[in-house]
C-alpha cells in the first residue's frame, strides 16, 4: 500500500502518530523557512508542513512540487499551530520526514477548486480534473448512494433485477432513435433503447412479477438542462397490480429516499389531475413549491367588450404575486419583453396594481372601469399591494403555457423557487392521446402500451381525444422525475389502440406482433414507471442541470468533447459493414 490513511481522516486524537499519505497537491504556500502543501484525495486534504530548520533537505524538496503533482508523503501527525476551521483536519498537519513523487505533473488548464476559473467547455474537455474538484466529485457520491439505496428498497419489496439487451429494434412513436448497423446483417441495423418498455412487458409475461433495472436510455432528441442522448433510468415494473398499489409502492421508495439521504419525512403525495395541472399551472409539471395559480378571467373581461385583444381572445388568465404592486414600470416592461421572446411567443402583457386604497390601477385602464376590475380583483383574491399579472390568446393551452412561464420567471425573481425545499405531487389521469399538428395524427401522450380508464373504453370508438389514460407521473418542484402507467394486456385492446395511432393491422403485426402475441399466452394484468434517476440525484443536489451528476455527460451538441465522439470511422469499418457514406445535402 502506498498509504497508511487518507487525506481526509486525521485529527487531533492523531497527534504523535507516524502516517503515510498520498494525493495530489491542491496548493503550495512557502512562507520563508517554512512551506506548506495542501494534499488532497479523494476525502478530503491534509497539510504537510516542511520546515528548513528541521529538515532541510525535506523541506527543498518540497519548493520543487507543482500543482497536481501525485506525492506519497511520510511524517508526525501533529497539531496545528493555526487552525483551519473550513476542514476536517484543520487542526492538525504533517511534519513530512521523506517525500517522493509517485508521478509529476504538467500545469493543469484551471484551478481544481470548488470555484474554479475554468470554463464549461474545458472542463468538459477535462472532465477528468474537473471529477477532482470536491463539488463534482459529491454529486457522483450522492448518486452512487441513491442507486444503492434504490437497490436497497426494491430488493427489501422482492424486485428482481433483471438486464435487457442494448441492441434492440427501432420502434416508432416516442423520440428518434439512435441506431448501429449490423456487419453480420449488412443493411440492417438495430436501434439502442429508448427504454425497456417492451422487454420490462415480456418478463411480467414471463412470470416475473417485481423487476427493476438501473439502465442506460438512449433518445436522439434536442437537448435542454434536463435531457442526456443518454440517460439511466431506474425502470419498474410489477403484475397483478392496479394504479393505487404502484402508486403506493413508489411513493414509499421516494420517502425511503427523502428520508435516507435527505433526512425528510416526505408527507403523503397530493395526486393533482392532469385537467387541473393545465388548468391552475399551465403545465403537467407544475412546481408547487408556491401557490400562484392561474385564475381565468375571460368572463369577466368579456362582459365590456372594447379592448380588442381582449374581445378576440379565448383565454385570459391571470397571477396574482402578494405584495408585489412595487413591481417599477421598468420591471414591468421587462416581464412583458419576457413573455414575448421567441421561446415563449405571447404578444403582450397587462397587468394591474393593487392600491393602498383598494383601487385597481392597471394598464388597460381606458378599456374598463374600476367596478370590472373589482370584479377581476375579487376573482383573483387580491388585496391591497398586490400585483396582478395577465396574458391572453386565440388558444388557451398556449396561453396557459405562455402564462406557466411568466408564473415560474416571477416565482424565481421573488425567490419562491428554493432548491432546498421539496414539494412532491402524483400528476395523474393524463389523456391517451394528443393531437400532433406535425403529424396531424393522435399520438400517444405516454406510450401505446398504456391502457385507457375502463370506463373510457367505449369512447375510444366514438370521441377517442377524450379518452384518459391510467396514466401518472411523479413531479418534484416542477421537475418530471418519473413517469409511468398500467398497460394494456389484451391482445385486442392493444390492436385497437395501434390503430387509432394510425397503424394498419400489417404495420402494427410487423412492428408488434411479437407482443401481441406474448399476450395471448396469458399476459397478467401489470404496470409501472420509470424514474429518471439523473434528475432524481440532479434535485437532490440543488443543481441546475443534470449534466453535473453524470461523470461523463456529452455537451449540449450531444458531443463528448473529451472522447471526441461521435468521431469519423475508418474506411475499412465502413467496408466490413458495407456501407458507403454519402451524406445528403441538409434539407
Ligand atoms: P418516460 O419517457 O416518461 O417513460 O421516461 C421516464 C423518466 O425518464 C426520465 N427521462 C430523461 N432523463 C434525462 N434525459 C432524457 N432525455 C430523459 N427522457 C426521460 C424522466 C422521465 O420521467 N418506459 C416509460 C416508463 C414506463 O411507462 O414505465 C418511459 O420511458 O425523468
Amino acid at each position: 500500500m502506498y498509504r497508511s490513511v487518507t487525506c481526509g481522516e486525521l485529527r487531533i486524537a492523531d497527534v504523535n502518530k507516524e502516517v503515510t499519505l498520498a494525493g495530489w497537491v491542491q496548493r503550495i504556500r512557502k512562507m520563508g523557512g517554512m512551506s506548506f502543501i495542501d494534499l488532497r484525495d479523494r476525502y478530503g486534504i491534509t497539510q504537510l508542513a516542511f520546515d528548513e530548520g528541521v529538515n532541510k533537505e525535506v523541506f527543498d524538496e518540497a519548493n520543487k512540487m507543482g500543482r497536481e503533482f501525485v506525492l506519497q508523503a511520510k511524517g508526525v501527525v501533529k497539531e496545528r499551530y493555526s487552525k483551519n476551521a473550513q476542514l476536517p483536519t484543520g487542526d492538525i498537519e504533517i511534519e513530512v520526514k521523506e517525500l517522493k513523487v509517485l508521478n509529476p505533473a504538467v500545469t493543469p488548464p484551471f484551478t481544481i477548486e470548488d470555484d474554479t476559473d475554468g470554463g464549461d467547455d474545458i472542463r468538459m474537455k477535462y472532465r477528468y480534473l474537473d471529477l477532482r474538484r470536491a463539488a463534482v466529485r459529491k454529486n457522483l457520491e450522492l448518486r452512487h448512494k441513491m442507486a444503492f439505496e434504490v437497490r436497497r428498497y426494491l430488493d427489501e419489496q422482492g424486485f428482481l433485477e433483471v438486464e435487457t439487451p442494448v441492441l434492440v429494434n427501432s420502434t416508432p412513436e416516442g423520440a428518434r432513435d439512435f441506431v448501429v448497423p449490423s456487419r453480420m446483417n449488412p443493411g440492417q441495423f438495430y436501434a439502442l433503447p429508448q427504454s425497456p418498455q417492451i422487454l420490462k412487458q415480456l418478463l411480467m409475461v414471463s412470470g416475473f412479477d417485481r423487476y427493476f433495472q438501473i439502465v442506460k436510455c438512449f433518445r436522439d432528441e434536442d437537448l435542454r438542462a434536463d435531457r442526456q442522448p443518454e440517460f439511466t433510468q431506474i425502470d419498474c415494473e410489477m403484475s397483478f397490480v392496479e394504479q393505487e398499489d404502484v402508486l403506493q409502492m413508489f411513493e414509499g421508495m421516494s420517502r425511503h429516499l427523502f428520508k435516507v439521504i435527505k433526512g425528510i419525512d416526505l408527507p403523503a403525495l397530493p395526486r393533482m389531475t392532469w385537467h387541473d395541472a393545465m388548468k391552475y399551472y399551465g403545465s403537467d409539471k407544475p412546481d408547487t413549491r408556491f401557490e400562484m395559480k392561474f385564475v381565468e378571467l375571460h368572463d369577466i373581461f368579456h362582459k365590456a367588450p372594447g379592448f380588442s385583444v381582449f374581445d378576440d381572445a379565448k383565454y385570459i388568465g391571470g397571477i396574482c404575486a402578494k405584495g408585489q404592486a412595487v413591481y417599477t414600470r421598468k420591471q414591468l416592461d421587462a416581464l412583458t419583453e419576457f413573455v414575448k421572446k421567441p421561446q415563449i411567443g405571447a404578444k403582450g402583457m397587462v397587468y394591474a396594481r393593487v392600491e393602498a386604497d383598494g383601487n385597481v390601477k392597471s394598464s388597460v385602464d381606458k378599456f374598463y372601469n374600476q367596478e370590472l376590475l373589482q370584479e377581476i380583483k375579487a376573482a383573483m383574491g387580491a388585496e391591497a399591494g398586490d400585483l396582478i399579472l395577465i396574458l391572453s390568446g386565440e388558444d388557451a393551452m398556449k396561453t396557459r403555457k405562455q402564462l406557466c412561464e411568466l408564473r415560474l420567471e416571477m416565482g424565481k425573481q421573488l425567490g419562491l423557487r428554493d432548491p432546498q425545499k421539496f414539494s412532491c405531487l402524483w400528476v395523474i389521469d393524463f389523456p391517451m392521446y394528443e393531437w400532433s399538428d406535425e403529424e396531424q395524427r393522435l399520438m400517444a401522450m405516454h406510450h401505446p402500451f398504456t391502457s385507457p380508464k375502463p370506463e373510457d373504453i367505449p369512447l375510444l370508438d366514438t370521441d377517442p381525444a377524450s379518452v384518459r389514460a391510467n396514466a401518472y407521473d411523479m413531479v418534484i418542484n416542477g421537475v418530471e422525475v418519473g413517469g409511468g402507467s398500467i398497460r394494456i394486456h389484451d391482445a385486442g385492446l392493444q390492436q385497437k389502440v395501434f390503430e387509432i395511432l394510425g397503424f394498419t393491422p400489417e404495420q402494427a403485426q410487423t412492428k408488434f406482433g411479437f407482443l401481441m402475441n406474448a399476450f395471448k399466452f396469458g399476459a397478467p394484468p401489470h404496470g409501472g414507471l420509470a424514474y429518471g434517476l439523473d434528475r432524481f440525484v440532479s434535485l437532490f443536489a440543488g443543481l441546475d442541470s443534470i449534466r453535473d451528476c453524470i461523470a461523463f455527460p456529452k455537451n449540449n451538441q450531444g458531443r463528448d468533447v473529451m472522447l471526441g465522439a461521435p468521431g469519423l470511422l475508418d474506411e475499412a469499418q465502413f467496408d466490413e459493414l458495407q456501407i458507403q457514406l454519402n451524406l445528403k445535402e441538409n434539407k
